[in-house]
């Protein structure tokens, strides 16, 4: 030990002063000694572990701290401290037995190891400069053969700090950081090994042995045996990565929003990981999303990189929805998770919604129900290729969810930053009604455009004309339109391409100039003939994609997504333009702004009608085959940003074929989505169900049509419980249709509020009985709009609501009723809440294919006096 250090340890002795702000060397003994870890007993300030007197080979020392292996210290420096020294060995109180390893590492790194000491050697010295260190760790192992009679003594033990710095203050053995939200929360720790571990989401066991399966963000390649969230090859070919924990931040971006963001690097590589999570708090939502940078001599081939990696305990229920086309989201599949690992994916590249959404639901504990039990939703801000794993190793679930894999491994330049897509989980101890409200909430904010604005009523043409129109037609449209009080009319696909024009589904696509024939003048005229009608005016285009019948195809053939050698692969007589080219790119967005700068344009719907199958890219070299999906997807994301920044007054529908791309990637740069093509009322019912779990009603497109043939009141009242719309030909709708259908718009205009913005209860599953239910009520609880689905022939029992305010008095009233049908036994009754939630409403449908919408009105403060 060095002169200068002793004589001012010896000052501080003298003049007995417990360590202070002007302590410039302080004993290890004098630090919070509670926070050591022992494998025996507890840790002794100037006594061996067992209370005697510190002794190593015959010599006492006054100074030290006794210990037992296995023992863990962590000591906070903040770059203050100038030395540790010691004299380290087995205490002689374990007689000659006992073998320990005394560590002293620094931010992570070893900065001095004793080798194996046993009982009856005498003590090894250690002094190691700190000068930058942050955190110092002592620990002691037990030397490799169990913990019997380690008596291990941090003799004379001392830091030295700097001049006037404060002293060393002791932290708790494992640095840990939570993420926390209202009612829900994750633990993570550092472990001994430097690595951040994951507290399981279902466990509350603070104390439980972090094992290396508890590992986040697990890396492949260097120990971890189960599927990684990263996997990456370095750029010498190591397709290993070791990360180690450098510490986190955390930022208040609003009362309600917190950053998190956790560094972690391979002390092997320059290769970065950041960890981000960003915590809203009244909704119980966490966004999740991870980012990887590197300063490697070049590429580093990233091939999995999970945007989350989340680990549950075991008894967990995955609910998960396949479709296909006109068949969205239609089945809900509920199974117990077990060992082994559960896949759901897209391998489609741009529309992660045709066979599988990317969102689901777990259910921890068992199974939920709409109002019990522990949820969380997952849903992946991703359009392109997706994949969910569920990897159960019997001891606990790891939930991986990102970009898939398959044929997607990416190369990341150095320097350059690599983003995953958002995962946003939401979490409810209530079950699933809970669980959706606050993700309904968080979406209106955060996951759509304009969340807070009511939708105009629409009238689109597709279903009533198909490609079969001209100006003449569609203006005759336009006077019935305004008479029913449609807000909005949308012309559909066929109104452009000269020389391939655009009369059938196999020409004309990257043609975007208005058939001459069919408009002569352009579409501005059209536009101004709605607006002078007091319509709005909507477009339909698919700026992705070109038929080989078409000028564009002709002279850019190259501008395609193909492979050599390889026929092409058409689908709907399509192809999929390669937005990896700039001049592509740059097409795109010209012919975008040309479309949605025609005077009197503020709506459009943006069509997908193929995916990808033959991935390949003639403007990639051959060696950046693979970046072409990840590619494709941010390229897209780029112009759909842009398309919403330039026209932030014109509304944007996605669609895709029907409900090919519903998701929240794309979804934040459009108002609303078309859920799928099939319009029948008694599926969209089950759909607009299911897509209720992760997505606002606001945001679901729900158009009466005539497919499936139903009766018109049963089909408006379902539209009406989404963002109601016709695809009508109304010139030719009988009198008693067109009735029905100017009462539902007229209805849907009062409601409109209530079913954007309040909140929904599913109170009976279409799935299960003969008949669906549910309610919206609004914010103040004011109002509710309670919607009953007849499917299949029943009792008309009473239908219970929820949410509603139980001191309040609310009045029945059933909205645009069915001709012919006995009103509700109860309309015009006022009842309280409590009364309408307990006794439930008698609605006025009993048979199949019947409806019927009430609305539940308490008046501005809900008293009788206001009646
Ligand atoms: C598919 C969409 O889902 C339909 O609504 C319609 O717009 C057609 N494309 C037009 O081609």
């Amino acid at each position: 030990m060095n002169s200068l250090f002793f004589k001012r340890m010896a000052l501080i002795v003298l003049l007995g002063t417990a360590p202070s702000i002007f302590a410039e060397s302080v004993w290890l003994s004098s630090l919070n000694l509670k926070e050591m870890t022992t494998g025996w007993s507890v840790a002794k300030a100037d006594h061996e572990i067992a209370g005697g007197p510190l002794t190593i080979h015959g010599k006492r020392f006054a100074h030290g701290v006794g210990t037992h292996a296995t023992s863990k210290f962590r000591v906070a420096l903040d770059g203050n401290a100038r030395r540790f020294t010691a004299e380290v060995g087995v205490d002689d109180s374990a007689g000659n037995q006992g073998s320990v390893e005394f560590i002293v590492s620094g931010d992570g790194k070893t900065l001095w190891d004793s080798g194996v000491l046993k009982g009856g050697e005498a003590a090894k010295s250690v002094s190691v400069y700190l000068a930058g260190v942050k955190t110092l760790v002592l620990r002691v192992t037990d030397g490799g053969d169990g913990e019997g009679n380690d008596h291990a003594d941090w003799a004379d033990a001392g830091i030295e700090m700097k001049d006037g710095a404060p002293p060393p203050v002791a932290l708790p053995p494992y640095e840990t950081f939570r993420l926390s939200t209202k009612s829900f929360a994750v633990t993570f720790q550092v472990g001994d090994d430097g690595r951040l571990y994951q507290r399981p989401i279902g466990t509350d066991d603070p104390g439980a042995k972090l094992l290396r399966d508890d590992e986040f963000y697990p890396q492949a390649g260097d120990g971890y045996i189960w599927e990684p969230a990263l996997q990456a090859v370095h750029n010498d070919g190591n397709s290993s990565t070791a990360l180690v924990y450098d510490g986190m931040t955390q930022t208040n971006e609003s009362a309600d929003i917190a950053l998190t963001r956790a560094h972690l690097h391979d002390p092997a590589y320059p290769f970065e990981v950041t960890l981000c999570f960003r915590t809203h708090h009244d909704e119980d939502v966490i966004e999740e999303w991870t980012e990887i940078r590197h300063q490697e001599p070049g590429p580093v081939m990233l091939e999995r990189m999970a945007s989350t990696s989340f680990l549950l305990t075991t008894n967990v229920y995955l609910t998960h929805f396949f479709g296909d086309w006109a068949k969205e989201m239609i089945n809900p599949i509920t199974e117990q998770i077990t060992p082994g690992t559960k896949v759901l994916d897209s391998k489609l590249g741009v529309r992660a919604d045709q066979f599988q959404n990317p969102s689901f639901i777990l259910s921890l504990n068992g199974r939920a129900t709409e109002t019990n039990g522990e949820v969380l939703a997952g849903s992946l801000a991703w359009s392109g290729s997706f994949q969910c794993e569920f990897d159960d190793n019997g001891q606990g679930i790891r939930a991986l969810c990102g970009i898939n894999p398959f044929a997607s491994a990416y190369h990341l330049k150095p320097n350059e930053t690599f983003v995953t897509p958002v995962m946003i989980w939401t979490w409810s101890d209530q079950g699933l009604g809970d669980m959706s409200r606050k993700l309904h909430d968080w979406a209106r904010d955060f996951g759509m455009r304009d969340g807070h604005q009511t939708r105009a009523v629409l009238l689109n043409n597709w279903e009533a004309t198909g490609f079969d129109f001209d100006f003449n037609r569609i203006v005759s449209l336009f006077d019935p339109a305004k008479e029913m009080g449609v807000e909005l009319f949308l012309l559909d696909d066929g109104w452009f391409g000269n020389k391939y024009p655009r009369i059938s589904d196999n020409a004309g696509l990257g043609d975007w100039q208005p058939n001459r024939q069919r408009f002569p003048k352009g579409l501005a005229p059209l536009a101004a003939e709605a607006v002078k009608r007091g319509l709005r005016f909507g477009i339909w285009m698919e700026p992705e994609m070109v038929n080989p019948n078409s000028v564009l195809f002709h002279e850019h053939p190259d501008w395609v997504i193909c492979q050599p050698r390889r026929e092409l692969e058409l689908q709907r007589h399509q192809l999929v333009l390669d937005l990896t080219r700039p001049a592509a790119q740059r097409f795109e967005w010209n012919t975008i702004k040309s479309i949605l700068a025609v005077p009197g344009i503020t709506y459009a719907k943006w069509d997908c009608n193929r995916y990808l199958t033959q991935p390949g890219s003639p403007y990639l070299p051959p060696d950046r085959q693979s970046d072409l999906w990840i590619d494709y997807g941010q390229a897209l994301y780029a112009l759909m940003d842009k398309t919403a920044r330039t026209f932030p007054d014109t509304e944007l529908m996605l669609c895709s074929g029907g409900g090919g791309r519903v998701d929240y990637g794309a979804l934040k740069y459009f108002q609303e989505f078309w859920p799928s093509d099939n319009t029948d009322p008694t599926v969209r019912v089950l759909m607009q169900w299911d897509y209720s779990y992760f997505f606002p009603s606001m945001a679901m497109a729900s158009h009466v049509t005539h497919w499936g043939n139903r009766p018109m009141h049963f089909a408006c009242s379902v539209a009406m419980s989404a963002r109601f719309g016709m695809d009508l030909d109304l010139t030719k709708l009988p009198a008693q249709d067109k009735a029905i259908c100017a009462g539902a718009t007229s209805a849907y205009k009062q409601i409109r509020d209530v079913t954007a913005f309040g909140n929904l209860y599913r109170l009976e599953d279409p799935h299960e009985g003969y008949r669906g239910a549910l309610d919206f009520v609004s914010q103040d609880h004011s109002r509710a709009v309670l919607f009953v689905f007849q499917l299949n022939d029943g009792q008309n029992m009473a239908v219970h609501p929820r949410g509603l305010d139980p001191a309040r008095h609310y009045t029945i009233h059933e909205l645009n009723p069915a001709p012919g049908r006995a009103p509700v036994p109860q309309e015009g009754q006022t009842l309280t809440g409590a009364e309408l939630m307990h006794d439930g409403v008698v609605p006025s449908c009993a048979h199949a294919v019947e409806a019927c919408v009430l609305e539940l009105d308490s008046g501005s403060n809900g008293s009788l006096e206001n009646k």
